[in-house]
């Protein structure tokens, strides 16, 4: 093949090269992005024509974000891309920057990307933190202790393939950055010999109800990876411990906890929290099967007969009751509204008690049977006001049609006694030609 032989290759370039290079071409001065990408690219043209990695990256280009933004080969790599002497081109002199190694990278990426200057240019809104963030990420850590296994950059973006982060096709949209942690996270043999409780944690978040609200209900406000743990940082902005993370979206029930026993009880046991209750990758969707029964969390550390083992079943006793309350009213509305009565007001009112159902629930964080019961007490006033409503409906819909039935019947009653008297008094007309009594 023509493109084994280097040396024969490099002189085919260099030979071609000669003609065509305009040797005015700006030098980009070392450390700064180019002012102006150059109209030319003769980085692609070449390498379009190259075999194996060396062409790879010009294939997927024209559809990387940076060639969407006007950027070019030479903006990362530097060098001349308006010559096509391969000397030229690739010329260190000309700020020319070959394949960077894995450590170089976050330095490489971030010639740009932490410049505000430069992005502020092409976005005024662009973040300029990532390379400082991921600096303090176990990853960026670990990569200047010399680790190489750890991800860089492109290990979560891609490289020469880098979409918009907001785009449905990027390795780290939403829905799509399970399977890019879990290329390592997952992979046995890729993250042996590091001191990790698992390596399910893939596994388990698909598992788990925000993975379900994400990918089935199509809800973006439910965490992915990187919701809990930070883009790049250690964690996200404003969260000192993963272990917290929890409460940014469920503020309420973070107060409350805090505002509880629980929190002076559970740091003195070193136990994490959120966490502790309802785990942190394979969250199950959360119920009274928590608090009694044989999964009952309480009971892991509670005896049944103690302070926390009685409120634990006070709690799930009302929060039961309501439950079921708001169920049997539903089924008296809706036979209702199947009988022919409007109950659409009623059902719009129901939701009012089924707030303070979820409102309990939330309560239970406080640890305080007697708040749990104010809410459920409410709820349950609601309900029982409204299947009140739907039985009297339902009544009124039944004296009405026995009233119909019954006046139906006296109707029937009167034509069938006035048929037969008119029969009996001959006064049924005879029908010409009809039977004559001979
Ligand atoms: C005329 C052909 C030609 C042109 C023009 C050219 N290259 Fe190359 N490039 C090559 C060849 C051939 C190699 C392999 C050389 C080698 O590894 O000895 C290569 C290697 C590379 C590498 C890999 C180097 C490494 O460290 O592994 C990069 C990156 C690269 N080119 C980028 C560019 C950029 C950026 C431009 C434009 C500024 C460019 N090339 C212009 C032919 C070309
Ligand atoms: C956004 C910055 C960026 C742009 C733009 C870019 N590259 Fe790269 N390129 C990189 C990085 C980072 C690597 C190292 C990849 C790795 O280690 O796997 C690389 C690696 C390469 C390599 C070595 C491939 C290998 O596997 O050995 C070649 C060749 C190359 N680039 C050519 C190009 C060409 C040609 C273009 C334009 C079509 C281009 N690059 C545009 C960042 C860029
Ligand atoms: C462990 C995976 C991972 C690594 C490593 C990583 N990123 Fe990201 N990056 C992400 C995720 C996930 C997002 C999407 C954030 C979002 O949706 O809000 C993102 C977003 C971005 C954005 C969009 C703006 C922003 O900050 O949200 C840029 C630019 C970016 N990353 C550049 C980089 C650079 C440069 C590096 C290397 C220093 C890097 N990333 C390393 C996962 C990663
Ligand atoms: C020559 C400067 C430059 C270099 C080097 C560079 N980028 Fe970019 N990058 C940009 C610009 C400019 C944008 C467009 C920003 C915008 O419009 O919001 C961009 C956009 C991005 C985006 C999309 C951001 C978003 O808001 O969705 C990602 C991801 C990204 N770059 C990652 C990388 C990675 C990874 C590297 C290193 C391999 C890298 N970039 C190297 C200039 C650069
Ligand atoms: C290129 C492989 C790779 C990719 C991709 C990757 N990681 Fe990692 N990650 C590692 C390695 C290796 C470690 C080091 C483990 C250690 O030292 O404990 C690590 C460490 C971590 C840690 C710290 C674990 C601890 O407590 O020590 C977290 C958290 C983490 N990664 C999350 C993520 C998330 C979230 C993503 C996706 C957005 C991701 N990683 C993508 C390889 C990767
Ligand atoms: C709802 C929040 C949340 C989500 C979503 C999440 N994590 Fe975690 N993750 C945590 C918490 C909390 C810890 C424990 C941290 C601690 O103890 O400091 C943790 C721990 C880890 C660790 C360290 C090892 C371990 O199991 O303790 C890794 C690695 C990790 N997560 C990777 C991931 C990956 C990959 C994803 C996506 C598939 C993910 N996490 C999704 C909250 C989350
Ligand atoms: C980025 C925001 C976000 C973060 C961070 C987050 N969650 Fe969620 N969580 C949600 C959303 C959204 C839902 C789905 C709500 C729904 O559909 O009912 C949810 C659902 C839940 C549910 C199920 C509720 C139910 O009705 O059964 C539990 C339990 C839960 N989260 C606990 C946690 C814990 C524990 C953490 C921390 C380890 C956490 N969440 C972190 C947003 C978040
Ligand atoms: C002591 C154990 C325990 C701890 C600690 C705990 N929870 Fe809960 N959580 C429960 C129980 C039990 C339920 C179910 C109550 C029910 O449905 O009867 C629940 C329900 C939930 C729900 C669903 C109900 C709702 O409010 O929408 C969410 C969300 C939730 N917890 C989040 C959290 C967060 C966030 C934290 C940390 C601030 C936390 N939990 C701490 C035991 C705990
Ligand atoms: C990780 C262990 C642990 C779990 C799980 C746990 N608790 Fe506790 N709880 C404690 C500790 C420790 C205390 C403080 C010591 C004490 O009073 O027993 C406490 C205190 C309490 C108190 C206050 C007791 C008092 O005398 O004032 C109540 C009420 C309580 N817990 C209820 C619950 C309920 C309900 C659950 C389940 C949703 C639960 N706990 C789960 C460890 C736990």
């Amino acid at each position: 093949m023509w493109l084994s032989n280097r040396h024969g290759l490099l002189g085919i370039f260099f030979a071609f090269g000669i003609g065509v290079t305009p040797l005015a071409a700006a030098v980009q001065a070392e450390g700064q992005p180019a002012e102006k990408p150059a109209a030319q690219n003769t980085c692609l043209v070449c390498h379009s024509h190259l075999g194996g990695q060396l062409a790879s990256p010009t294939g997927p280009f024209p559809t990387d974000v940076h060639a969407e933004k006007g950027l070019t080969c030479a903006s990362c790599h530097g060098g001349d891309p308006t010559s096509m002497d391969i000397r030229v081109a690739m010329n260190p002199a000309r700020g020319f920057r070959g394949r960077p190694s894995r450590q170089e990278i976050p330095a490489f990426c971030g010639r740009c990307h932490s410049n505000a200057d430069y992005m502020h240019r092409f976005n005024p809104t662009a973040k300029t933190d990532q390379v400082a963030q991921y600096n303090t990420s176990v990853h960026g850590k670990r990569l200047r202790e010399g680790d190489r296994r750890v991800a860089v950059c492109i290990n979560c973006h891609s490289v020469h393939d880098i979409k918009m982060v907001n785009d449905p096709t990027s390795p780290v949209y939403p829905t799509n950055v399970p399977d890019t942690c879990g290329k390592c996270h997952s992979d046995r043999e890729y993250m042996q010999g590091y001191n990790l409780p698992n390596l399910s944690q893939v596994e388990d978040y698909q598992n788990s109800v925000h993975y379900r609200a994400l990918t089935v209900e199509g809800n973006l406000a439910a965490p992915t990876c990187q919701s809990c743990h930070g883009s790049h940082g250690a964690t996200p902005p404003g969260v000192t411990s993963v272990a917290d993370v929890c409460g940014t979206c469920h503020a309420h029930n973070r107060d409350l906890f805090e505002k509880s026993p629980h929190r002076d009880a559970f740091a003195s046991l070193g136990a994490p929290g959120c966490v502790q209750c309802h785990s942190n990758h394979a969250i199950q969707p959360a119920g009274e099967h928590m608090l009694v029964g044989p999964g009952s969390i309480c009971l892991t550390c509670h005896a049944p007969d103690d302070n926390g083992g009685q409120r634990a079943q006070e709690m799930a006793a009302s929060i039961q009751k309501l439950d079921s309350t708001i169920q049997q009213t539903r089924d008296t509305l809706e036979q209702a509204e199947r009988a022919g009565v409007d109950m659409s007001l009623a059902m719009s009112e129901l939701t009012n008690a089924h707030s303070r159902l979820v409102m309990a629930r939330t309560t239970v964080h406080s640890l305080d049977s007697t708040k749990v019961a104010a809410e459920t007490t409410g709820g349950l006033r609601i309900a029982s006001e409204i299947a009140e409503e739907g039985k009297q409906k339902l009544a009124e819909l039944r004296r009405f049609r026995e009233g119909l039935a019954l006046s139906t019947v006296f109707i029937l009653g009167v034509v069938l006694t006035l048929y037969f008297y008119i029969r009996q008094n001959g006064y049924l007309r005879k029908e010409p030609g009809g039977e004559t009594d001979e």
